[in-house]
């Protein structure tokens, strides 16, 4: 498996060919020709979603999906969600959120389940998303989500922020669920889109050259989850057709 396999965020010709000019934060506009949603969702493993009965009485179960990019992954999960615990049959509801309004306004428009899935235009690290977030369970009654979904988003955080904004990324998604998961990009994929940037005659990540987590970020972010942020591993996955594991931990009280 090399970068020659991989489509799409590693891949620069096939992107640029639908996405031309500089990406920063991962806000492609054709993510899901490349990555195709059913597909993500095939490597998700059963069976590790209600590590505690719910204890909600209406048995209401709230998962988050941070970078919800155009939506096509968020209307999987949760499907997924409610096809995987449907022995219990809780009431499933998820918020995908995104940095990108017209990729925001792409999800609510073909929203197949307006009832249930909600989309809003939000930077995680911004003051008020937290606010806003904790307005929507508050709503439902609960405190935390069950399930924070992190796809392919860490390197752009890790990119934008530097290393003390990854951490304070995985601490706030960690504040705000009772589970995570992510799925790092590879290293390579750093390297890949700074080229991009400077190919397209952008400035280059400033943060990039003072990073200190530098290779593997699977390892780095298995660090703070489990340090930092007092989770435990639950699983991690194998790597999919292009390369990419998803890590799953829990909370650990
Ligand atoms: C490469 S896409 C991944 C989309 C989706 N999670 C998936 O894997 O199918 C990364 C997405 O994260 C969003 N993003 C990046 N930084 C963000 C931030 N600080 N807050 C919210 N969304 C962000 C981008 O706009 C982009 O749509």
């Amino acid at each position: 498996m090399g970068d020659s396999d991989d489509t799409g965020e590693c891949d620069e010709k096939s992107e640029e060919k639908t996405d031309p000019g500089a990406i920063r934060h991962g806000n492609f506009m054709n993510y899901y020709q490349f990555h195709p949603a059913e597909e993500r969702v095939r490597q998700l493993p059963r069976g590790v979603w209600q590590r505690r009965p719910v204890a909600h009485p209406a048995r209401k179960y709230a998962g988050l999906d941070v970078g919800c990019n155009a939506g096509d992954l968020t209307y999987i999960l949760r499907d997924f969600l409610e096809e995987t615990m449907s022995q219990n049959q809780p009431e499933i509801s998820l918020i995908g959120i995104d940095l990108d309004p017209i990729l925001i306004e792409r999800a609510r428009e073909r929203n197949p389940r307006p009832d249930c899935v909600t989309f809003e235009c939000l930077d995680f690290l911004s003051e008020d998303c937290g606010e806003i977030l904790r307005g929507y369970l508050a709503r439902m009654n609960k405190t935390r989500f069950d399930v924070a979904f992190c796809f392919s988003i860490t390197m752009w955080i890790h990119l934008n922020h530097g290393d003390d904004g990854l951490e304070a990324f995985l601490r706030r998604v960690c504040e705000l669920a009772e589970m995570i998961v992510v799925e790092p990009q590879p290293w390579r994929c750093y390297r890949n889109a700074s080229r991009r940037l400077r190919r397209a005659k952008s400035e280059d990540f400033p943060l990039l050259k003072e990073l200190k987590y530098t290779g593997d970020p699977s390892k780095h972010i298995e660090n703070i989850l489990t340090r930092l942020c007092d989770f435990r591993r639950v699983t991690v996955t194998a790597g999919n057709d292009w390369g990419r594991m998803l890590l799953i931990y829990e909370r650990k009280s």
